[in-house]
């Protein structure tokens, strides 16, 4: 049985970045470059839905060749790949030439190497999957993907003869003039019958800059009269990150396909090119994002909501039908009906239930708020837990922190918090019991009381006989 593993190319310097960060992990999308070619190895379609792969199995891990800052990019995909080591990074057949040992230490030994490169974020899984199923029908020695480019550009030349054969694969560096000219360039992904590939490395010598090219291979090839079989892709598939003018440039073709699905999947997105929604971000449809939003993370939003203007919502869960208006959400959950906004913060931990409104001003820190409730305007809530049905009066504040620790602040079912009371936590505010304006309440309110001042104290506490709720008594 035909299997292949995939190697991925991720030890170079990545000089041109100017960074600390190895290149593999900056991002495009929100994700790093790497963790976007290892999505389109995951997606390569499998065997029963692309039936000439039949005998093909992805039955591995691929393959990650590390070198610079291998740790770091090791720790951030674990047991995602294997990873080899090129311990000193003397070009892109060397750093095939790594993985060997790694590669013959699989079971079953696979047939067809696929080699690609960790920094070429925008390769998807179908075009990966058509290089493979060239090179196994065709029987290839090598195959390996070209793209057609207007000049100038630093890509590998495809050389041919007047037969259209390709002789060999000559990098800009090293091109004549004529070559130069050619616009049909090397994407930088490939095919290999691991039986040839393995000698031939071992036998390719340095180039004269001193390194060991894969490109190099494709002459080697020619000469010895072997099978090159070439795929012809978008160039816009295959951008190589080298620098940060063409990582945003990834960004941009990223982001914008990323729309496009999107939109394919009935979300209406009033203006694409003022919208920016990372890779991995679900959204139901019919939800509407308004101009100048930002949608990052883990983010879900269901369906029917409408989002933004102006608004960033990162790592956070929304339900459906909720109404977000120039705000900022982080790391929050609101349940179906919410409304945010305009001008509201939701922080880490913010978990707002069903249909709660909450408006200018507001900000919410690790607390849970309980169904309708209302939370209108200039007030901070941290560290609390609300029932249902509260009301929080303007400029209310949780004084959740005491300079040392954080305390909680508990405010029961359908009490109502006056405008401007300070809640000194810990404090708890019983069911159904009022503050007056301006009340700093540091002690627990029993359930139905009404507290008054600075500090405040109890004014009145329900009758048995009394249905008042003593509305008349508190003037917010
Ligand atoms: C390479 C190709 C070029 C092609 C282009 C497409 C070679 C010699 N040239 O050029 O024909 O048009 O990609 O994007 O292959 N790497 C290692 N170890 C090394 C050197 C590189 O792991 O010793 C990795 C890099 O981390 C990178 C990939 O290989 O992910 C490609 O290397 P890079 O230096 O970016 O090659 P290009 O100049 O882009
Ligand atoms: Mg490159």
């Amino acid at each position: 049985m035909d299997t292949y593993a995939a190697i991925v190319l991720a030890a170079g310097k990545g000089t041109r970045m100017r960074s600390t960060l190895p290149k593999v992990l900056h991002q495009v999308a929100g994700l790093p470059l790497l963790a976007h070619v290892l999505n389109a190895i995951d997606s390569i379609p499998s065997t029963a839905a692309f039936a000439p792969l039949n005998s093909t199995t992805n039955s591995h891990r691929p393959i990650v060749v590390l070198g610079h800052e291998a740790k770091q990019v090791e720790d951030h995909f674990g047991t995602r790949s294997y990873y080899a080591l090129q311990e000193e990074q003397l070009g892109t057949a060397h750093a095939v030439l790594a993985a060997e040992n790694t590669v013959q230490e699989l079971n079953p030994v696979p047939q067809t190497i696929l080699v690609c490169y960790g920094d070429t974020p925008l390769i998807s899984g179908q075009i990966l999957a058509r290089v493979l199923f060239e090179h196994i029908t065709n029987q290839a020695t090598l195959t390996f993907l070209t793209a057609i480019t207007e000049p100038p550009s630093d890509f590998g030349r495809v050389v041919r003869n007047i037969h259209g054969n390709v002789l060999e694969i000559v990098e800009m560096k090293r091109a004549t003039e004529e070559q130069k000219r050619i616009n049909e360039v090397n994407s930088g992904v490939y095919c290999f019958d691991q039986s040839w590939l393995w000698p031939a490395l071992h036998t390719l010598p340095q180039n004269a800059s001193g390194e060991y090219y894969l490109t190099d291979l494709v002459a080697m090839a020619s000469s010895q009269g072997c099978k090159i079989t070439t795929v012809s892709g978008s160039l816009d598939e295959t951008i190589g990150i080298n620098d940060r003018v063409q990582l945003a440039a990834a960004e941009r073709i990223l982001r914008s396909r990323v729309l496009e699905q999107l939109m394919f999947a009935g979300v209406t997105i009033l203006d694409p090119a003022c919208t920016y929604i990372d890779a991995q971000v679900e959204i139901g449809s019919d939800t509407v994002i308004l101009p100048g939003t930002m949608i990052t993370g883990k983010t879900r939003i269901g369906s029917a909501c409408r989002i933004g203007p102006g608004t960033t919502i990162d790592n956070s869960v929304l339900g459906e039908g909720c109404i977000v208006r120039n705000s900022v959400l982080e790391g929050s959950t609101l349940e179906d009906g919410v409304s945010i906004g305009p001008f509201s913060h939701c922080r880490p931990g913010a978990h707002l239930a069903r249909n709660v409104r909450m408006g200018n001003f507001g900000e919410v820190k690790n607390s849970y708020i309980g169904a309708e409730t209302d939370i209108h305007h200039f007030s901070y809530i941290g560290d609390a837990t609300l029932g249902e049905h509260v009301n929080i009066g303007a400029g209310t504040i949780t004084c959740n922190y005491d300079g040392v620790k954080k305390n909680h602040t508990t405010i029961g079912e359908g009490a109502s918090i006056g405008s401007d009371t300070m809640l000194i936590a810990p404090v708890t505010v019983g069911e159904y019991a009022k503050t007056g304006a301006g009340s700093v309440v540091n002690r627990d309110v029993p359930p139905g009381a009404v507290v008054v001042g600075v500090p405040a104290r109890i004014l009145r506490t329900p009758q048995p006989s009394d249905g008042s709720t003593a509305e008349n008594v508190v003037k917010e």
